[in-house]
């Protein structure tokens, strides 16, 4: 490491700063930083991608090597040789979705995917990018079934030297997904297998799908920001908008995460939103994560009062007081498995249950935590009440989220599921004259 790398990251922690904040940015420069060199990222970059958005995903790159990481670059062709084949009159054919890859189509085949490779070196290293494309000697293979798809290869084993001899050397790795047989018959592979043999080699932090829509979309075409397999998977599979192609893909993610740590996550972006996703807790496209289990707790667990407190204190910046919890009758608590979010129920006027506190890290929020408490809370009360300051920055999403909405002594206080207008009434008083439990007691929720 040489002595201008401390500079030029300060520089471009500023610059990141102007993404979200540069205290976030640097947080997750930090976390990419701290793992080996080499585990940092996968990014599987389509052909389409290359053809076009070869200017945006080099900057992108080029913007992580100069941070001093070494993401691994893994590239298909699929677009060019579709297009490569139908020039030389062969007929694209496909088996299980795999390639079927005769001598004549890896005729074609090998010299455009040679050809993208150098592309994006090429490219990289007129950006000042070191960068290193890699052919051969990744993925060794046998036939997968030589029969029906020819020269199409199954991974047996990932040889990690080239690529961490690359990276050692300052130069980002650019891998091709061709492999060879142990007696050196260069075979085809599917680039969705290539990635996934190689992140189960290499275990990293991240794993990067750039795709034209910068993210796996919903039913109205939008972007979604974040999907917890754990709690979303079985609901999101059983969707009739989320189209085959989709639903393959977050299979194949499940099965990729499988077995990383819960540490590491999928991010499909763009090219163009990657340094917006990976620096910013909210991100831009689909984070994908295996997520965590959110516990119920008829009580605070005796074990979980003190971490539950500073996680209040620190994400509030308030102090509570020691006495906070003395008149208040807890239904019981929600708590991720991380600690990194809670909720504080009540048993509230007329034994509705009162949202009496609820926390999540700026960072859970960004993989998608705070969504899954509100599932999981929605799913234990149906009917409930809370109350909010009007200018809390969740005020707008509380408002979404609500039946009603009713301004109070300063407060704001909302209710779920309630009928009855004398009810709703008795509620609202009873909300907006709550002890907040915190010193001073002048705000908060
Ligand atoms: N920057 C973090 C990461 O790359 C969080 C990204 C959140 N992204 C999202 N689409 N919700 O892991």
């Amino acid at each position: 490491m040489n002595d201008v790398r401390p500079l030029v990251q300060s520089t471009v922690v500023e610059l990141l700063g102007q993404l979200g904040s540069s205290r976030e940015a640097r947080q997750y420069l930090e976390q990419f930083s701290r793992v080996n060199e080499s585990r940092f990222a996968v990014i599987k970059v389509g052909g389409g991608i290359l053809a076009d958005q070869l200017d945006e995903l080099v900057a992108a790159l080029a913007f992580l090597h100069r941070l001093g990481l070494y993401p691994i670059v893994l590239h298909g062709a699929g677009r060019q040789l579709d297009d490569a084949l139908a020039d030389a009159g062969i007929e694209t054919r496909k088996h299980d979705g795999l390639r079927v890859t005769t001598e004549d189509v890896m005729a074609v085949a090998r010299p455009v995917i040679y050809r993208e490779n150098a592309r994006l070196v090429d490219a990289l290293e007129r950006h000042g990018v070191r960068a290193r494309g890699l052919l051969h000697g990744v993925f060794e293979c046998d036939f997968a079934d030589r029969e029906t798809l020819g020269l199409v290869g199954r991974v047996q084993s990932v040889d990690l030297d080239a690529i961490r001899g690359a990276v050692s050397a300052g130069a980002l790795p650019v891998v091709a997904c061709l492999g060879e047989s142990r007696a050196g018959q260069v075979m085809n592979i599917n680039a969705d297998i290539a990635t996934r043999e190689l992140v189960w080699a290499i275990r990293p932090y991240k794993i990067i799908f750039l795709t034209p829509t910068g993210g796996l979309l919903d039913e109205d075409g939008r972007v979604i920001s974040a999907i917890s397999l754990t709690h979303d998977f079985q609901t999101l599979i059983a969707q009739d908008w989320l189209h085959s192609g989709m639903q393959l893909k977050l299979e194949q993610i499940r099965d990729m995460l499988e077995p990383l740590s819960p540490s590491a996550s999928v991010s499909i972006t763009s090219a163009a939103k990657l340094t917006r996703e990976l620096f910013t807790h909210t991100g831009a496209g689909t984070l994908v994560r295996k997520g965590e289990r959110i516990e119920w707790f008829d009580a605070i667990p005796d074990d979980r009062r003190e971490a539950f407190e500073t996680l209040l204190e620190t994400s509030f910046d308030r102090r509570l007081r020691p006495d906070w919890l003395d008149g208040r009758d807890p239904l019981g608590m929600f708590l991720a498995e991380s600690g990194r979010a809670a909720a504080l129920i009540l048993t509230g006027c007329d034994g509705v249950p009162y949202l009496d506190k609820i926390v999540v890290t700026p960072e859970a929020r960004g993989e998608g935590l705070g969504a899954a408490l509100w599932q999981a809370l929605r799913a234990k009360c149906p009917t409930m009440y809370w109350r909010a300051r009007a200018n809390n920055p969740i005020a707008p999403w509380y408002f979404q989220q609500a039946d009603t909405c009713d301004r109070r002594a300063g407060w704001v206080v909302y209710t779920i599921g309630i009928e009855s207008p004398d009810q709703r009434a008795r509620l609202v008083d009873d909300a907006s004259a709550r002890d907040s439990g915190w010193v001073e007691g002048a705000s908060g929720a």
